[in-house]
């Protein structure tokens, strides 16, 4: 004889697999715990929170480079996330730290490339190297498809931007101090795009030996 009067308990089986409202919100608490068990650890651990030994801000010129970088999507094609295997650190060098990255907001780590990764370019080429290159990569690089930058040689550096964006990074923890806000206006006068580029370049990955 059917029970007319069979009422499911509250968080039964029966009651939970028929209520899609039920389904979704324990699902997610389910799914949740999992990601803090994961991902809330990275945050007290200091090899994925402090900079690596003798890594420093950028300075005004190469973090207007940096946004150069950005602004043109440099990243469409270029990685800065060396892996570490054997066939990307016999290539790059030393696979990336968490650490490296402490001061990048937004990180420029990527999967795309199209180019090689760039994030141990600093140094492996001179400044007049990347001037020719960024022009029209062709002129040194013939079999390269990468799109040329003649713009950034006419572009002087928007200098008066520069102390707000410092400002707004030393919030979320870059540590700068008034005096290099203050003097970013005169760091970076007269410079071109170009240029800042150019340091910016000069400078990735070079925290590390
Ligand atoms: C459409 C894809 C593409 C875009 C966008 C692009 N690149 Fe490239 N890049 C390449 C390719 C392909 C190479 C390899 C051939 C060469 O050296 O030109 C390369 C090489 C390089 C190299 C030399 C790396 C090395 O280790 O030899 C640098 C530096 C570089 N690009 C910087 C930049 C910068 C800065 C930008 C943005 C202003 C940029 N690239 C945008 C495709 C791209």
């Amino acid at each position: 004889m059917a029970d007319n009067n069979h009422k499911p308990a509250l968080f039964s089986h029966e009651k939970i697999e028929t209520s899609n409202f039920l389904m979704i919100v324990l699902t997610l608490i389910v799914v949740s715990f999992g990601a803090l068990v994961e991902i809330v650890p990275l945050f007290f651990q200091h090899s994925t929170t402090q900079p690596v030994a003798g890594l420093k801000p950028y300075t005004a010129l190469q973090l207007a480079g940096r946004d150069v970088y950005v602004r043109e999507g440099c990243y469409g094609c270029h990685s800065q996330m060396i892996r570490p295997f054997r066939a990307e650190t016999l290539r790059y060098g030393h696979y990336s730290m968490a650490g490296e990255f402490v001061y990048d907001h937004p990180f420029q780590w990527g999967s795309k490339r199209t180019g090689p990764d760039l994030q141990r370019v600093g140094g492996k080429y001179s400044d007049e190297w990347h001037r020719a290159h960024l022009n029209n990569p062709r002129d040194v690089v013939p079999e390269s498809n990468m799109p040329a930058y003649p713009w950034l040689e006419a572009a002087k550096v928007d200098a008066a931007g520069l102390a707000p964006r410092m400002k707004a990074l030393r919030t979320v923890g870059v540590p700068y101090t008034d005096a290099e806000i203050q003097a970013s206006a005169d760091d970076v006068k007269d410079k071109t795009e170009l240029e800042a580029v150019i340091a910016y370049l000069q400078v990735l990955g070079t925290a590390v030996k």
